[in-house]
């Protein structure tokens, strides 16, 4: 790679403190549009502004109108030379594309999906997060010679609006934990390095922490649940 290719280290975001993200340049992805959800704070906006900063086009979404535009504004100032729009819809009834080390305290149970029979939150919260590995799994799978990759990642113990306005123990760690957290920017860099890193352009179905490849919880890689969460998600969104 040509020295003027490389970003500067004084130009350099603060995001790419991975090695092999120290290589990326301006325009590494350039002609690529990101589709990046739940950008109007958190890790999703840090997300978009490492994306259009790396050249792509960035299409966010928001379910509130006013909040997008204040985010597109927001993005747009951090990413000045990146096309950068704003698509408004409401995922309520989706899973995030962000996973967590919390996917280990999940349990999957096929009778009781939307937990009707009791409701734990972290035990909710680790499901949702076990969902969404296998989700990952099922969708790698199914895009197999597509050319297509589908990945998932654990952000760490991020400083975002995640938790705020709950009552329980979510709140509880946002306010204690706040100052050991890390920055959405810092949590970005797996999501960044997954769109943009040569090594990873066909790896697919894996789960990763801090740029590197992870094996998740035993419940995360059973293809058998995989498959059957996929098909009968499918039959709910019917
Ligand atoms: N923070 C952590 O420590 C941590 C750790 C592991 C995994 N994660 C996961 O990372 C993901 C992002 O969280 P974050 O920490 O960046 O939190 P955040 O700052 O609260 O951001 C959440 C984003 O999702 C949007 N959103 C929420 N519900 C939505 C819905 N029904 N339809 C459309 N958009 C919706 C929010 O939009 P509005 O502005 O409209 O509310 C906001 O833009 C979550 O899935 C979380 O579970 C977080």
């Amino acid at each position: 790679m040509a020295d003027h290719d490389t970003i500067d280290r004084a130009e350099r975001p603060s995001y790419l403190s991975y090695p092999s993200l120290e290589a990326f340049r301006p325009d590494q992805l350039a002609g690529q549009t990101a589709l990046v959800t739940g950008a109007t704070s958190g890790m999703g906006r840090a997300i978009a502004v490492g994306r259009g900063r790396m050249g792509a086009a960035v299409a966010v979404t928001a379910r509130d109108e006013v909040k997008g535009k204040a985010a597109l504004d927001g993005i747009q100032l951090d990413a000045p030379n990146a096309k950068v729009q704003l698509f408004l819809c409401d995922f309520g009834s989706l899973a995030s594309s962000t996973s967590s080390a919390a996917h280990q305290m999940g349990k999957i149970d096929f009778d009781d999906l939307q937990s009707e029979k009791g409701y734990g939150a972290m035990r909710v919260y680790g499901t949702s997060k076990l969902e969404n590995v296998l989700f990952t799994r099922e969708l790698a799978r199914r895009l197999e010679g597509s050319g297509v990759t589908a990945n998932c990642f654990h952000p760490g113990v991020v400083r975002t609006g995640f938790g705020r306005n709950d009552q329980g123990i979510f709140s509880f760690f946002a306010g204690i934990g706040g100052v050991f957290m890390r920055t959405p920017e810092k949590a970005a860099e797996t999501a960044l390095y997954l769109a943009a890193a040569p090594e990873v352009e066909n790896v697919s179905g894996r789960y990763l922490a801090n740029a590197h490849e992870v094996r998740p919880s035993r419940a995360a890689r059973n293809d058998a649940d995989a498959r059957r969460l996929w098909e009968v998600s499918e039959k709910l969104l019917h």
